[in-house]
């Protein structure tokens, strides 16, 4: 794992700078902005920042998409709310409700349909 950490360490460092694109971007409902700020505190450090993915763990991108294995709702937040103990999924029954857990439904399969932009969204009423 230590190998590993410092073998990636040059390639996270040479990732370019991302400026926030979603500010000029049409705005979001308030379920996606609540989703967005739900995801970066509980899933970004291990699904990647704006879902856009990390090596190790499940990409909610295609996984969300249509088609994918948690493109239905009930699917997505029986993984998120039970989670995948054996695999390093944790689960959030405890840390979120069921409105937080379906903003971050709302959040992560409008990343996945191209529908929100990555970046903080602007939310609808500013
Ligand atoms: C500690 C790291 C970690 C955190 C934090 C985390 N996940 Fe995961 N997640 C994983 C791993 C690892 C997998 C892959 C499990 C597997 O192989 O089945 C996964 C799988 C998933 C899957 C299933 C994807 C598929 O293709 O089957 C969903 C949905 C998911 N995570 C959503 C979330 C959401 C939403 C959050 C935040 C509320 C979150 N995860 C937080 C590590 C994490």
């Amino acid at each position: 794992m230590r190998f590993l950490r410092v073998a990636l360490l040059p390639a996270i460092l040479a990732l370019p700078w991302r400026p926030a694109q979603g500010q000029g971007a049409a705005p979001v409902s308030p379920q996606v902005y609540e989703g967005w700020r739900q995801y970066s505190v509980h899933c970004a450090r291990c699904h990647g920042q704006d879902v856009l993915g990390n090596p190790v763990t499940a990409n909610l991108l295609e996984s969300a998409a249509p088609g994918g294995a948690v493109a239905d709702e009930g699917a997505f937040t029986a993984v998120v709310m039970q989670g995948r103990p054996d695999k390093g999924m944790p689960a959030f029954h405890d840390q979120l409700t069921g409105e937080q857990a379906a903003a971050v439904f709302a959040y992560v399969s409008g990343r996945a349909a191209g529908a929100v932009p990555a970046g903080r969204p602007r939310p609808a009423d500013t």
